[in-house]
């Protein structure tokens, strides 16, 4: 505004400046690989969005803190799980911080925002553990990539193992919020076909904990058995007051696993013989889930969970981009290219990537046993979600 009273010292630093970006986009390749941790770290979720970090930064570890021959470096913003912050957090990542992928997040309404910011950008999006539909269906997009599952997907296997039981009349209970209504939603799409039917959906607001007046409701409906969708704390209180209303032995119970997944520890006695599917579990007995759960407990002092996986995968599947291009994060399409070819050696089983980038499974059958998700079984056996609408 007042560029004709600079003093010369002063155009001389403001050309300077002027420079710089030029200058250090140019060295952009030489650099660091700039990964952006955008999670819940407070909240009900908080646990989560920890282990995520843990199992990404435990991977890169394993490679000597370098990804493509790079060294990583860190970048962390608390999205609190509050959607409304989301796409100013995001751009905090992508603008502040330029960093050239956002890991993120928990929670399906918050990844709304996150893909929103990300679609605009073409930054490289890795979600580690959000389902929302969208994301790997309408939304899809070459920069977006999932290590975790859709919502629908665990919905989908537990409706096939509650038809196959000959359980017919069903109620659901879910937060309101995309992630519990999608996951009701492939629930009822298997059972359904089966010729069971959802008699009931009720829900109350995320992430409320007063679950009274819904267990209530159930309890007066009789249902032959009922699905839920809750994780992290609000999963812990619903499985305690489920039991202390007696209804524990009265109606069968069945879940996504989120609800019983780093959760066994706080729920105890609750939880006990819970049947749930999910794409991981105790007692997978292969090599690469023994040689994981070792070096994880060995830093951290806690056994892994389904969210640490996914954690790990987001990394192994940034390594197989970066690795492509030898860390060279502006060789963009080589990048998407490489991650979408990926065969990810996960400790949950090796997975690939459907064409909208989301990973085809097995969803696993399992029973809580004292502290333990014990697999049963597979639910169903490389299970891809149908992303609908899902152009690519
Ligand atoms: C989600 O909001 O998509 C979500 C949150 C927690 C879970 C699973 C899904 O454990």
């Amino acid at each position: 505004m007042h560029r004709r009273s600079l003093p010369f010292p002063a155009l001389a630093l403001a050309a300077a400046l002027a420079w710089a970006p030029v200058a250090s986009h140019a060295q952009a390749p030489a650099g660091k690989v700039k990964v952006g941790f955008m999670l819940p770290y407070t909240g009900t979720y908080a646990a989560l969005g920890t282990a995520i970090e843990n199992g990404f930064r435990l991977y890169v570890q394993e490679q000597g803190g370098r990804l493509g021959g790079r060294e990583v470096e860190y970048f962390k913003v608390d999205d609190e799980s509050d959607p409304a912050k989301a796409p100013e957090n995001a751009s905090k990542l992508v603008k502040r911080d330029q960093v050239d992928v956002v890991v993120g997040t928990v929670h399906s309404g918050v990844q709304m925002g996150i893909v929103k910011v990300a679609r605009e950008n073409n930054t490289l999006l890795i979600i580690p553990n959000a389902g929302v539909d969208e994301a790997t269906g309408p939304l899809c997009a070459p920069n977006i990539f999932r290590s975790s599952f859709s919502n629908w997907q665990p919905g989908y296997a537990m409706g096939q193992v509650v038809a196959s039981r000959g359980l017919k009349r069903v109620v659901t209970l879910t937060w309101k919020y995309a992630a519990g209504e999608q996951s009701v939603k492939g629930f009822k799409e298997a059972f359904e076909a089966k010729g069971g039917k959802v008699v009931k959906e009720l829900s109350l607001p995320f992430p409320n904990v007063e679950f009274q007046a819904q267990i209530t409701e159930i309890a007066s409906l009789k249902p032959d058995a009922v699905f839920v969708f809750f994780a992290g704390g609000g999963a812990v209180k619903f499985v305690k007051d489920w039991a202390a209303a007696g209804l524990k032995d009265k109606i069968p119970l069945f879940a996504s696993g989120f609800l019983t997944d780093g959760t066994l520890e706080a729920q105890g006695a609750a939880a006990q013989g819970l049947e749930t599917t999910l794409h991981y579990g105790d007692g997978l007995a292969n090599a690469r889930d023994k040689a994981f759960r070792l070096e994880y407990a060995k830093a951290y002092k806690l056994q892994p969970d389904v969210y640490a996986v996914q954690g790990y995968d987001a990394a192994q599947l940034l390594a197989a981009g970066a690795g492509a291009v030898k860390g060279d994060m502006t060789r963009k399409a080589e990048v998407y290219k490489a991650m979408e070819a990926a065969r990810v050696d996960s400790p949950r089983g090796a997975f690939t990537l459907s064409k909208a980038h989301n990973p085809v499974q097995d969803f696993y059958l399992r029973k809580v046993d004292g502290r333990e998700n014990k697999v049963s079984g597979v639910a169903v056996r490389a299970l891809a979600d149908p992303a609908r609408g899902c152009r690519l």
